[in-house]
Order: structure tokens, then C-alpha cells, then sequence
């Protein structure tokens, strides 16, 4: 299975851009966006959904464990001459936390690649800001087959009342979930939730 890293130059599909702006658009109508907001976008890759929102928002930071995904992120921050947005290397559940907080952290299908959910979801806890908010999309438990590689390190999706749960546990409350999109793939159709959770 080719890395991120290798994947990066290829990543933006037209199925990925048009999934990103339509979360994007269920986001929009979830969580309300100002230009005064902090946004972080946690596993970002090329920053297809923090960057259809970066011109609503105060400041935007793309992280992601991948360098070659952060430079396509770089080289369209650059041609797009965006100046409140800045991408940086991260990676949930391993890397030490940056010490910045955030009104708003968003994430697109980087959850699943995390090994310790629990993990990454006190970091995600950690890095918003009280009185903030976590928007997150992932996929909804499947059966194994969305991964085509049956031995890639990857969560199969996440019931949502344990997910739920799990994020209340972090501290988050106010954890409500919706329906955000869907992934049509060999004929089968993978649900995508949104939660959505406020930092006390
Ligand atoms: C399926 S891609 C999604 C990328 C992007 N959000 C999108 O929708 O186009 C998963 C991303 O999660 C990143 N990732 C993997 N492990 C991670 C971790 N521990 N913390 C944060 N991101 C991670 C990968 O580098 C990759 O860019």
C-alpha cells in the first residue's frame, strides 16, 4: 500500500474535493463560522476541507503527519496567496501537543488512521480552546472492506454511541451526531458521521 507521503501528488480527485466541500457545507450549517475563529484541521493531508472554509475563518492550521501531503497543503496556500493559513507537522496520539489552543478543530477521515482512538481523543480535547468545538467526519463501522488493503492499520469505521462515548470521557459535552455524507465504493455505500462536541 503506497504512503501518504507517496499519494500526496495524486490526492486531489474530483470525488475527494467534492466530498470535502460537501462536508464542508454540512460543517458550515453545524457550527457557526466567523472571521474571528481559530481553526486547526487535524490530518488535513492536502487541506481540501479546512481549505474550503479558510476564507470564513480568523486563522487556519493544516496538520498532518505527512510531509508530502503538508507540501501540495503549502504549494496551494502559497498560489492562493492565503495568509491566514499555516500547515503544520502533527500527528494525534504521538507527537507532543502544540501548546496553542483552538476555537474550532476539524478532521476528515484522519480518525480511523489513528491506532488509540482514546488517545487522539484527549489530544483533540487538549487542543480546543473552553467554550470551543470539535467537528470531526469519519466513517461509520463498516464490515472491512473500505480499505482495499485487508492488512492496513486502520480502524473498520466507529459505532457512534461508543465513539460518543469516548469523547464525553475526554470531557467534551453537548456530543451530538449527524449524517454527513456517504462513500460509494465496488457497489457498496460507507455512511460518514459528523460530531459535533463543545469543550466546557
Ligand atoms: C484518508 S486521509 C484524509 C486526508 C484529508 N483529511 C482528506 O479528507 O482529503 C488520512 C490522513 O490522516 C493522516 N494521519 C495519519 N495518521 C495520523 C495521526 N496520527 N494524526 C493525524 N493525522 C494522521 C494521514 O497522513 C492522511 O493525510
Amino acid at each position: 500500500m503506497p504512503t501518504f507521503d507517496e499519494r500526496a501528488p495524486e490526492w486531489d480527485s474530483p470525488e475527494r474535493i467534492e466530498r470535502a466541500e460537501a462536508v464542508a457545507a454540512v460543517i458550515r450549517e453545524a457550527v457557526p463560522l466567523t472571521r474571528d475563529l481559530s481553526v486547526l484541521e487535524i490530518g488535513a493531508g492536502t487541506g481540501l476541507l479546512g481549505l474550503a472554509l479558510a476564507q470564513e475563518v480568523g486563522t487556519l492550521v493544516l496538520a498532518d503527519p505527512s510531509v508530502g501531503m503538508l507540501a501540495v497543503a503549502d504549494e496551494k496556500v502559497r498560489a492562493a496567496g492565503l495568509e491566514n493559513v499555516r500547515t503544520l507537522r502533527f500527528a494525534l496520539a504521538a507527537d507532543p501537543r502544540p501548546a496553542e489552543r483552538f476555537d474550532l478543530v476539524v478532521s476528515l477521515m484522519a480518525l480511523h488512521h489513528v491506532p488509540d482512538t482514546a488517545a487522539a481523543i484527549d489530544d483533540l480535547f487538549a487542543m480546543v480552546e473552553p467554550g470551543g468545538r470539535l467537528a470531526l467526519v469519519d466513517l461509520d463501522a463498516e464490515d472491512g472492506t473500505f480499505h482495499s488493503d485487508p492488512d492496513a492499520d486502520v480502524h473498520h469505521g466507529f459505532d457512534r454511541g461508543e465513539l460518543g462515548r469516548r469523547i464525553e470521557a475526554a470531557g467534551f459535552r453537548d456530543v451530538t451526531f449527524t449524517t454527513a455524507d456517504e462513500i460509494a465504493s465496488d457497489g457498496r455505500v460507507y455512511p460518514l458521521f459528523l460530531v459535533v462536541a463543545r469543550r466546557p
